[in-house]
């Protein structure tokens, strides 16, 4: 089976996820960058970042070319915004509606304390209600980072295999 990756990452602990992940399952990835990036200093991060993901905004992102005919699964990860998933996310996900008709997926989340499992549920909407095969939460997974973090990774990689 072909996985995909599809993530976005401010600050790096949902990149180091999936980068282990798609060691570990062979898989391919795709990191959605938006043309304009999202601050990661100071006030101006969790103010404009947070309005933009309760805003449910769609950023233009950069090229990032994904031939959807390669791939069975799609595996979204993402850091939590006010308990909401990334709009990067969201801008993929209504580019690529018909791209992603019939695929299966899995999803991941990071967060620094909560709001992890709500964030799923809305991104799960987002994809018509697909249910997700399976979902894991990190906590800070780079910035606080242990080796129970890479267990739990390779865990969710199991479970995914
Ligand atoms: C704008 C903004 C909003 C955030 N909102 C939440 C939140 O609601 N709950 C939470 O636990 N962490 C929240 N965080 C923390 C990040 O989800 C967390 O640090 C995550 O691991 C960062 O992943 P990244 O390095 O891939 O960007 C927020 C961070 C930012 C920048």
């Amino acid at each position: 089976m072909a996985d995909l990756i599809v993530y976005y990452s401010l600050e790096g602990n949902t990149a180091y996820v999936a980068e282990r992940l798609k060691e570990k399952l062979d898989a391919h990835s795709r990191r959605l960058v938006p043309i304009k990036p999202y601050s990661d200093k100071g006030i101006s991060k969790f103010l404009w970042g947070g309005k933009s993901a309760i805003m449910a905004e769609k950023p233009d992102l950069e090229d990032y070319n994904v031939d959807f005919s390669r791939f069975d699964r799609i595996i979204f990860g993402f850091p939590v915004w006010a308990s909401n998933f990334t709009p990067p996310l969201r801008t993929f996900i209504e580019e690529n509606r018909e791209g992603l008709k019939g695929k299966r997926f899995a999803a991941f989340a990071c967060q620094s304390g909560n709001g992890a499992e709500k964030a799923l549920a809305k991104l799960e909407k987002c994809v018509n209600e697909t249910a997700f095969e399976h979902t894991a939460i990190f906590i800070d997974p780079k910035a606080k980072h242990t080796e129970d973090i890479d267990r739990q990774i390779d865990e969710f990689a199991k479970a995914l295999s």
